[in-house]
C-alpha cells in the first residue's frame, strides 16, 4: 500500500474515533467511502491506468477500503455499546429498594352508615331517593308549612346562594332533607298518574345538608336521612314500629330503648324527637337524640298535591353522622371531614 493510502486509512480511523454520535460517524463514512468520498475518488481515477497497473493499484485500494470498513464497523459497535450502557444505566433497577406499598381502599364510615341505613329500610319496603343540595325556598321551607317570616325559620341558620328562584327568593343550601318529602311525592304521583290506585309512598332520602353551625358535634356540612311513609292508614304506631326496628337492627341491640319526646316542627303535627338508650357499654343509661319525627302536617300533604282527608302518615329525619359516632364510639364529628388517613383506615 502506498503512503497515500496508508495516510488515508489513518485519517479515516481518526475521523471515526472522533465521531461522537452515529450521525457524525455516518458523515465521516461518507467523506471516505461514500459516493464521492476520498477513497471512491481514487477508485474512479484508476480508469486511466493500464491493465497491469489497475491490478496492483486496485488490490491496494481494496485493502485500504477493507481497513476503513473494519474501522467503521468497530466504531459503530462501540458507539452502540456506549448507548446501550447509558440506557441500561438510566433504566437501572435497584432491586434492594423497598417495594411500593399500595393499601386497599375502603368506604368512609359515614358511607358505611348510609349503606346500612338504606339496606335496613329497603328490607322494610322503602325506596331510596336522591335530591338536589341547592334547593328553592319553597321546597326547603314554604312547602313544609314554614312560610317566609314564620318564626320557625329561625330554628335554622341557613346558607343562601346568590341566585334567585322564580319567586324572587334566593336558593339555599338545603338545611335538611325534608324538601325531599314534597319532591318525592310529586314524582310518585306523576309516575302513577292515570292508574287506578296509587301505591303508598314509602321512601328514605339520604344526603348532604348544610347549616351555619360548627363545633365538635356540628359541621356546616353534615348528613341527614329523611324518611316518609304516607298512605291511607299509616299511624304514629307505625312510625314507632319502623323506627324501633331500624335502630335495633342498626345497632344490633335488641334491648335498645326508644323514647318519643314531644317537640315542634312546622311540617309535622304532632312532632317528636326520638331518643335512644343503650343498656350496655360506655353510653348505657343516657338518652341520646337521633332523629326528629312526626305525623305529616295536613298543609304539607296538600302541598304534595294530595288530600289530607285521605292521606296520612309520618316523616322522620335522622343524622347519619351522629349514628356513625354512636356506633363506632367517635367523639368528634370533625374527624369525619378532616380526611386524616390514620382515622379513616380504622374503618376499612
Ligand atoms: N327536618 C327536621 C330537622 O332537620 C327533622 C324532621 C324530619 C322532623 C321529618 C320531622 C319530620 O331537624
Amino acid at each position: 500500500m502506498s503512503n497515500e493510502l496508508d495516510s488515508l486509512v489513518a485519517s479515516a480511523r481518526q475521523a471515526f474515533v472522533e465521531a461522537a454520535t452515529a450521525a457524525q460517524l455516518e458523515d465521516a463514512k461518507a467523506r471516505y467511502i461514500g459516493k464521492s468520498g476520498r477513497l471512491t475518488e481514487l477508485m474512479k481515477g484508476m480508469a486511466a491506468l493500464s491493465v497491469e497497473e489497475k491490478k496492483t493499484r486496485g488490490a491496494s485500494i481494496n485493502l485500504a477500503k477493507q481497513a476503513i470498513e473494519e474501522a467503521l464497523g468497530a466504531r459503530r459497535q462501540s458507539l452502540a455499546d456506549a448507548e446501550l450502557a447509558l440506557q441500561l444505566q438510566a433504566e437501572s433497577l435497584d432491586v434492594t429498594l423497598p417495594g411500593r406499598h399500595r393499601e386497599p381502599g375502603g368506604l368512609h364510615p359515614v358511607s358505611l352508615t348510609m349503606e346500612r341505613i338504606e339496606q335496613i329500610f329497603a328490607g322494610m319496603g322503602f325506596d331510596v331517593a336522591d335530591g338536589p343540595e341547592i334547593e328553592s325556598d319553597w321546597h326547603s321551607f314554604t312547602s313544609l308549612n314554614n312560610p317566609p317570616n314564620h318564626p320557625a325559620r329561625s330554628m335554622q341558620d341557613t346558607f343562601y346562594v346568590d341566585i334567585n328562584g322564580d319567586d324572587g327568593i334566593p336558593y339555599n343550601l338545603r338545611p335538611h332533607t325534608s324538601p325531599m318529602q314534597v319532591r318525592y311525592a310529586h314524582a310518585h304521583i306523576k309516575k302513577h298518574a292515570g292508574k287506578p290506585d296509587m301505591p303508598e309512598i314509602r321512601v328514605i332520602a339520604p344526603g348532604r345538608t348544610y347549616r351555619v353551625d360548627s363545633d365538635a358535634t356540628h359541621s356546616p356540612m353534615f348528613h341527614q336521612c329523611e324518611g316518609l311513609w304516607l298512605g291511607r292508614n299509616v299511624s304514629f304506631k307505625d312510625l314507632k314500629v319502623v323506627f324501633t326496628n331500624f335502630c335495633r337492627t342498626f345497632f344490633e341491640r335488641e334491648d335498645l330503648a326508644l323514647r318519643f319526646r314531644p317537640s315542634f316542627f312546622p311540617f309535622t303535627e304532632p312532632s317528636a324527637e326520638i331518643d335512644i338508650q343503650f343498656q350496655q357499654g360506655p353510653l348505657a343509661g343516657r338518652w341520646l337524640e337521633v332523629a326528629g319525627s312526626g305525623q305529616v302536617h295536613p298543609n304539607v300533604v296538600r302541598n304534595m298535591g294530595l288530600d289530607p282527608e285521605e292521606y296520612i302518615g309520618f316523616a322522620f329525619g335522622m343524622g347519619p353522622d351522629r349514628l356513625t359516632m354512636l356506633r363506632y364510639g367517635v367523639n368528634d364529628l370533625r374527624l369525619f371531614f378532616d380526611g386524616d388517613i390514620r382515622f379513616l383506615r380504622q374503618f376499612r
